[in-house]
């Protein structure tokens, strides 16, 4: 992933997010820092599908600012490990909310074989192309049996309009493909849930308002709106759609331990 408009979009807006959040205030954290999973209800769905619990380690690969793994924190009580590979992004949620994150890309996961007890990757496959690779690697360091919980941007037909820079959406077929070859079965998918309650997206639209105010004049926002823009031309057009997907992971016949495990530490 490095399409200059990517970095805007997960790096500078994140750092800028985190900014804009300490001028209006803790509450406005979690709506803020979520950026590609939407709705409290889309959050919940998927932890009771994975049967979150006080406790639970909870990879969250592709973890952004943490606004999901501090509303799973707050609301399930689990102990969340955000995986995710821009610099300002990681120290937004370590600035946010104190969780505990390793800047890495998910396709190499510094993690023991069978480590976490569940985990969650969302909005995040269709900014990657080797989706296989990262699949496999949350496959590796789950629990044998553990719950994967996921939202995913699929392509519904052809993107006709222009497509946000470096996404790959799959299809839905491609999707189930992909996990089944990663060794995951697929429990259940539904479509995107009901819109977020406007007392959190008022929340969220405070802070961007403040992050335009500030940085409006900058490249890198003018690249991250253009992004934007391109996604909600497509979600209107339905020529894309957000799926939530529950998924198990099988036993690995061969467990592996690759060279990277363990080689680096929680910023916290
Ligand atoms: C749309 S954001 C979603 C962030 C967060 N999951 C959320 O729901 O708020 C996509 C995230 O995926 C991350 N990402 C992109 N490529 C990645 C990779 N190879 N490994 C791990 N994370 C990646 C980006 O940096 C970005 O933070």
């Amino acid at each position: 992933m490095t399409a200059l408009a990517m970095v805007a979009e997960f790096d500078d807006v994140a750092g800028w997010t985190a900014d804009a959040v300490e001028q209006l205030g803790e509450r406005h954290a979690i709506p803020a820092a979520c950026r590609g999973s939407a709705s409290p209800a889309a959050l919940a769905w998927l932890a009771e599908a994975c049967e979150l619990a006080p406790g639970v380690r909870l990879l969250d690969v592709g973890a952004g600012a943490g606004g999901p793994s501090a509303w799973a924190a707050e609301r399930f009580g689990v102990r969340p490990i955000l995986v995710e590979p821009m610099p300002a992004a990681c120290r937004a949620a370590v600035r946010l909310f104190g969780l505990p994150v390793i800047e890495a890309d998910g396709r190499r996961i510094p993690l023991r074989t069978g480590s976490a007890d569940a985990a969650w990757c969302l909005g995040v496959l269709c900014t990657v192309r080797d989706k296989a690779a990262m699949l496999g690697e949350i496959h590796r360091v789950l629990k044998p049996g553990a719950s994967l919980g996921l939202l995913v941007v699929v392509a519904r037909g052809p993107q006709l309009l222009p497509i946000p820079d470096g996404n790959h959406f799959p299809t839905r077929r491609e999707l189930r493909a992909l996990l089944t070859g990663a060794g995951f079965d697929v429990v259940e998918e539904i479509g995107r849930l009901s819109q977020a309650p406007r007392s959190w997206s008022r929340r969220a639209e405070q802070v961007a308002a403040v992050v335009a105010t500030r940085h409006r004049a900058e490249p890198a926002y003018a690249l991250a709106a253009h992004q934007g823009e391109r996604f909600t031309r497509l979600f209107a057009s339905g020529q894309i759609a957000v799926r939530l997907i529950h998924a198990v992971g099988r036993p690995a016949a061969h467990p592996f331990t690759p060279p990277w495990r363990n080689d680096e530490r929680p910023r916290r």
